[in-house]
């Protein structure tokens, strides 16, 4: 299937929304579905990419702004080369937990950081690829502070207002392009939730397989 380009699917949202529960149950129902398919985290998923994600999280630095933008850009732009580009020129569905827009969201709304410069470094980092749909799980921020660990890393120790930001960023995007973005209310039963996102991959993935003309196949 998807022989010509494979489909980007993003999962979204502030800490403890349970978003990386989520990815494992889609990633559950693509493995029954038999669709080819590879799951990668931001920041992540590559040698590089990983040692970016412990300078990141580790709470014993204090990291500018600027600083701390461009790590996930650089860990963004090894993923996308090494791994997301060569999936997606292999026709498969690359599920990606947090992507583009969590830089818009924590960096952005969250940590004031210009909007545009984000999105031209998105652009550079990705080479202008975009989710073909982003699930973002939405919950308040009090529901989700208490369903995080004990310890908080780097980014789950900034503030409430931080994460409340971070909240509404990503509620305004959603907001700004709603074909690509759905919301998906957070605090239901897992399995439950699971079945409404696996909906939306499926009308995602028939939409995509009506629009192909015969010489795609
Ligand atoms: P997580 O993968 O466990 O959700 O943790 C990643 C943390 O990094 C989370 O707090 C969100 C944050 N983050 C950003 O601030 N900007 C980004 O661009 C990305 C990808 C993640």
């Amino acid at each position: 299937m998807l022989k010509t380009r494979g489909l980007l699917i993003t999962l979204e949202g502030i800490d403890g929304c349970g978003k990386s529960t989520q990815a494992v149950i889609l990633q559950r129902y693509l493995e029954e579905s038999g669709l080819p398919h590879v799951m990668v985290r931001e920041p992540g998923g590559t040698a590089v990419g990983e040692d970016i994600r412990q300078v990141l999280l580790d709470n014993h630095y204090s990291l500018s702004l600027q600083a701390e933008l461009l790590l996930y850009m650089a860990a963004r732009s090894e993923l996308t080369e090494q791994v997301i580009l060569p999936a997606l020129q292999a026709g498969k569905v690359v599920l990606c937990d947090r992507f583009t827009d969590s830089t818009l969201a924590y960096q952005g709304y969250g940590g004031g950081a210009d909007l545009g410069l984000i999105r031209l470094l998105n652009r550079k980092a990705t080479g202008g690829i975009s989710p073909d749909l982003t699930v973002l799980l939405d919950l308040a921020v009090e529901e989700a502070a208490g369903r995080r660990g004990a310890t908080a890393d780097r980014m789950e120790s900034k503030d409430f207002r931080y994460h409340q930001r971070v909240r509404c960023g990503y509620l305004e995007i959603a907001r700004w392009e709603p074909q690509r973005v759905s919301v998906v209310d957070a605090s239901g039963e897992k399995e439950k939730k699971g079945r409404n996102i696996w909906q939306l991959v499926q009308n995602l993935i028939n939409r995509r397989l009506s629009m192909r003309t015969t010489d795609d196949f």
